[in-house]
């Protein structure tokens, strides 16, 4: 039997090599000195080990990373990752005529870039990306005509940028960034009319930007930052018109920002920042409508804060840092609804804080220190749960904290120091569980130190320095793991000093009246760090020893206070029972607590959800019913976590069980929550597919965010396939399935849809089981109509290790990028992890075989499964094709999958992955037919 088998697979095999090797002579016998020649160089090159070669040249089109024209002879060569170091100065360029794509990135090169390279006439693409070449360009490039990619970036290249660049007519990308370029940029850089991509940032640039740069008008992304830049902005920039990355920022630039701005209406992203730039903030950039990243700080603008900013409502980050803009905020602050940064410090700003700023639910970032902002801290808190950093330092504001502080849970920066707040500190600021860094000195504080602080885990940094404050010093702040630098300096705290954790780095107790034994041998101080406290003893210089009746918190009644044996015994009785009275006493307030949320949702929220805007499409799905299915969302409930929010299980009163994505304070990494849920919904309620996860309902209001789905018993794919019990479940067959599932919903989502959908983040995360193990496309918080009348560029990208290559240089958003990352997630269910490593490593390791990178938790697939498995991994290499558009289109795999001829099963251990990865059109299996 089995010699039967190896005797077939032995017929099979030969066959296959006889009809390659008859091929291949005929196309030699054609133009065998040339092919001769390059065979002989890329053997010659050492740049492939002999387990390729076999010391033979033969069959180098085969060899990894090769690519070959039907005539045999080598276009491509993709070297990506792989080290090469000194073997690069024995390649011999001339001898590969055809030679159209070279990819170098990262292969430890070093050096100058040989000139030879000039030879290289049919170039289109050229890499030679973070290395460490040195020297200049050489001049032999003007010889490269036909090149469409020119990427240098991050290497040490010195000398000017030569002119001659400007010959290379065909240049859509030029990346020569983080190098060390100098001399002014040439003019004749003008003359590439095709070009898209600019970036000559992080380089030593100098002199003024050519006027010419207005020839490029296909230009999409011009970056270059952080050179030595001077002049002005020239206004032929408004030519531009194709642009949405302009970063002129950290240079020298200076006069004002040229109104000719106005017309770069598709600018996404604008920074003008670390510059020279005066006057004030021209109008014209209200005409700006699409930007999101507007960064003028640290330059030199003047006159009052312009209120057409506050109309640039797709604004999610704004910094006018540093210049000196006065005037004041106004109402209309609240129009920003995707406002995440807003950043004001340094300027001249007056008048009070718009309690209108409520309205900006995005924000996660507010700095307004450093002003001259006046009244009080007047707006609703309530609406800030992605708030993360509040800086309100250095200004004149008055009134107390207030309350609704409780709900910044996220806060981990609160920065109100150098105002003249008065109140107490109120006691809801121990809700602010991720606080880290409080400061609250010089403003005019009093009451007491609410005990609770000692429960703020993560803090960092205390500062009530310089208030009026009294009372104790509570004792719980000694439990604080983290907390490296308290000052409570110049307040009026009386009782005696506590012992304070080893982790305290700097601590400043000066100017109070505390009394009784400085706690000793534990951290260091210096003697200022108690001065000016009258009734403090202790053995350290300035204070007056401890007389054997004075006493302090832990050592009250005990006869003889500086036997350390005996406090410590006291710490022992005294630190366990304050335990206990802490916990007995956060009890307390956690049950009143939870009474009074109780009583305010059951007074304030109907049921049947009235409350909210937006509701789901049978109305038979009540927000009582999903907070009592979930216990009001408690943990317990919770099946995961993703990128946007929190996923809860909740069985309905109906006996149906559905999936709750929660929009959830713990995930406010990202600003953009809110936009992402609504853009999930929007795409949802367009598009329904059987393999897409079914929207049942949804709720979108500031107080309740969340989307309810079909529950999908067996989890992500990810989950799956990390569990080894399920992914021995997840048979191949199953598997196959789920693939050609996910093949035909983004098939649907591109091509049958009104206008076109792409997903943007197809991962294994994404992708979810039902119980049969079928497969659903979820998750659609990036997704993205693609419309033919609006723009298909946007900054916000995916999940790394699914990205698609090219979004690396452009943000235009097409669906081959789901492609791209279709074929990752291919590639992982067959190889039943994230294939990383793979992709890395193909052109090291030796030839590998196909069945040598499935699943090896699986038995092999039987004769009818191979033949599926065989043709899901050509098509996966396909898809992950770096060109995007030599990428198939989902209607073309979806339609492979569908048809019914099925290739010819190779055996699964003859087809290595360099022979699927170099297919062309993959029209695997029709040879064998015929
Ligand atoms: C430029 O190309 C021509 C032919 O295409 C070749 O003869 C010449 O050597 C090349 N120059 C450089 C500097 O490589
Ligand atoms: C460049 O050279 C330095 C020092 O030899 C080395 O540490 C670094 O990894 C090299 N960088 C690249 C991208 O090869
Ligand atoms: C600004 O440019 C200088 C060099 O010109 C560089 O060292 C510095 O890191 C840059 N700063 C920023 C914020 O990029
Ligand atoms: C400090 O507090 C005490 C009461 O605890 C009060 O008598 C005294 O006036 C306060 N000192 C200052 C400077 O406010
Ligand atoms: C956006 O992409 C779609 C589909 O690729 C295309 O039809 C449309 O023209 C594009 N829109 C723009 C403004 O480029
Ligand atoms: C690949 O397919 C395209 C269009 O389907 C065709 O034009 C091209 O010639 C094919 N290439 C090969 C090598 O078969």
């Amino acid at each position: 039997m089995a010699t039967s088998v190896s005797i077939s697979i032995l017929v099979l095999a030969l066959w296959v090599l006889c009809t390659f090797t008859h091929s291949t002579t005929m196309v030699v016998a054609a133009k065998s000195s040339a092919l001769e020649l390059e065979a002989k160089a890329l053997l010659e090159s050492g740049w492939w080990s002999s387990k390729y070669t076999n010391g033979s040249s033969s069959s180098h089109c085969a060899w990894p990373g090769i690519y070959c024209n039907d005539g045999g002879s080598v276009i491509e060569i993709y070297m990506y990752e792989v080290y090469l170091g000194d073997k690069f100065r024995k390649f011999n360029f001339s001898s590969f005529p055809n030679l159209e794509d070279l990819n170098l990135y990262n292969t430890g090169l070093q050096g100058s870039i040989p000139p030879e390279i000039g030879t290289l006439s049919k170039l289109t693409y050229l890499s030679l990306s973070m290395n460490n070449l040195t020297g200049n360009l050489p001049l032999s490039l003007t010889n490269l005509t036909q090149l469409e990619y020119l990427l240098i970036d991050n290497n040490l290249i010195s000398g000017s940028i030569p002119n001659i660049l400007g010959n290379l007519k065909n240049l859509q990308i030029l990346d020569l960034s983080a190098n060390a370029f100098s001399g002014s940029i040439p003019h004749q850089l003008g003359n590439l009319k095709n070009l898209r991509y600019l970036d000559i940032s992080r380089n030593k640039l100098t002199g003024e930007l050519p006027p010419s740069l207005a020839n490029l008008t296909q230009l999409d992304t011009f970056d270059i930052s952080s050179n030595l830049i001077r002049g002005s902005i020239p206004k032929e920039l408004g030519n531009l018109k194709n642009l949405y990355l302009l970063n002129l920022s950290n240079n020298t630039l200076t006069g004002p920002i040229p109104s000719t701005l106005s017309l770069l209406t598709g600018l996404l992203y604008l920074n003008l920042s670390s510059n020279e730039i005066s006057g004030s903030i021209a109008s014209e950039i209200r005409f700006l409508k699409n930007l999101e990243h507007l960064d003028l700080q640290q330059n030199k603008l003047t006159g009052p804060l312009p209120s057409f900013l506050w109309h640039l409502t797709n604004l999610n980050y704004l910094s006018l840092n540093s210049n000196q803009i006065n005037g004041s905020i106004p109402a209309e602050i609240g129009n920003m609804k995707n406002l995440g940064t807003l950043s004001l410090a340094w300027n001249q700003i007056s008048g009070s804080i718009p309690v209108e700023i409520a309205n900006c639910p995005s924000l996660y970032n507010l700095t307004l220190s450093h002003n001259y902002l006046t009244g009080t801290i007047s707006f609703d808190m309530r609406y800030f749960y992605l708030l993360q950093y509040l800086d309100l330092s250095y200004n004149n504001l008055c009134g107390s904290i207030p309350r609704t502080i409780n709900h910044l849970t996220n806060l981990e920066t609160l920065s109100l120091d150098r105002n003249q707040i008065s109140g107490s500190i109120p006691m809801e600021i121990t809700d602010c569980t991720s606080l880290k860094h409080l400061s609250l000195s010089h403003n005019f504080l009093t009451g007491n130190i609410p005990s609770l602080v000692g429960h703020l885990h993560s803090l960092n940094a205390i500062d009530l320095s310089h208030n009026n404050i009294s009372g104790d010093i509570p004792f719980e702040l000694r439990y604080l793991p983290s907390l490296e630098l308290l000052d409570f300096s110049y307040n009026n705290l009386t009782g005696y000093i506590p012992i304070f954790s080893n982790h305290i780095k700097e601590i400043n107790l000066s100017y109070n009246s505390l009394q009784g034994q400085i706690p000793d041998g534990y951290f260091n101080w210096t003697p200022y760090t108690f001065i000016g406290n009258k009734d403090l003893c202790g053995d350290i210089p300035g204070f007056p020893p401890c007389s054997p009746t004075a006493s302090n918190s832990f050592s009250k009644k005990n006869s003889s206070p500086n036997n350390n044996k005996s406090i410590v015994h006291q710490i022992k009785i005294v630190v366990p029972l304050s335990f206990f009275l802490v916990f007995l006493l956060l009890g307390c307030i956690f049950l009143s607590r939870r009474g009074d949320k109780k009583t305010k949702s059951e007074s304030s929220e109907p049921k049947n959800g009235d409350l909210f805007s937006i509701w789901n499409y049978d109305g038979k799905i009540a927000y009582e019913d999903i907070v009592e299915a979930t216990k009001d969302f408690d943990i317990s409930y919770c099946i995961g976590t993703g990128g946007y929010g929190s996923v809860y299980k909740a069985q309905l009163p109906s006996g149906k069980t559905v999936a709750v994505k929660k929009l959830h304070r713990l995930e406010a990494e990202n600003p953009t929550f809110d936009k992402s849920f609504k853009n999930e919904v929007k795409m949802l309620v367009a598009i329904r597919h059987r393999n897409i996860v079914k929207l049942l309902g949804y709720c979108l209001h500031n107080r309740c965010m969340f989307l309810i789905y079909e529950y999908m018993e067996r989890g992500s794919l990810f989950s799956v396939l990390s569990n080894d019990v399920e992914a021995m479940e997840f048979d191949w067959m199953k598997r196959m399935n789920v693939i050609k599932s996910i093949a035909h919903a983004l098939c649907y989502m591109h091509h049958e849809c009104v206008s076109a959908i792409v997903h943007r983040d197809i991962t294994s995360n994404n992708i979810l089981l039902n119980s049969k193990l079928e497969g659903f496309v979820s998750d659609f918080g990036m997704a993205k109509f693609l419309d033919p009348d609006s723009s298909n560029q946007t900054l916000v990208a995916g999940t790394y290790g699914y990205l698609a290559p090219e979004l690396a240089y452009t943000m235009v958003v097409t669906e081959k990028c789901d492609v791209y990352s279709f074929g990752v997630v291919t590639l992982e269910i067959l190889m039943g992890r994230h294939p990383g490593e793979l992709m890395t490593s193909l052109s090291t390791s030796q030839s590998v075989m196909l069945n040598e990178i499935l699943d090896q938790r699986l038995p092999p697939p039987n004769r009818l499964v191979a033949k599926d498995v065989f043709l899901v991994a050509a098509i996966s290499f396909a898809c992950l094709h770096t060109k995007p558009k030599s990428r198939p289109t989902m209607k073309w795999v979806s339609q492979e999958f569908l048809s019914h001829k099925k290739p010819v099963t190779n055996p699964l251990h003859s087809v290595s992955l360099w022979q699927l990865r170099n297919q062309e059109n993959y029209t695997i299996g029709e040879s064998e037919t015929q």
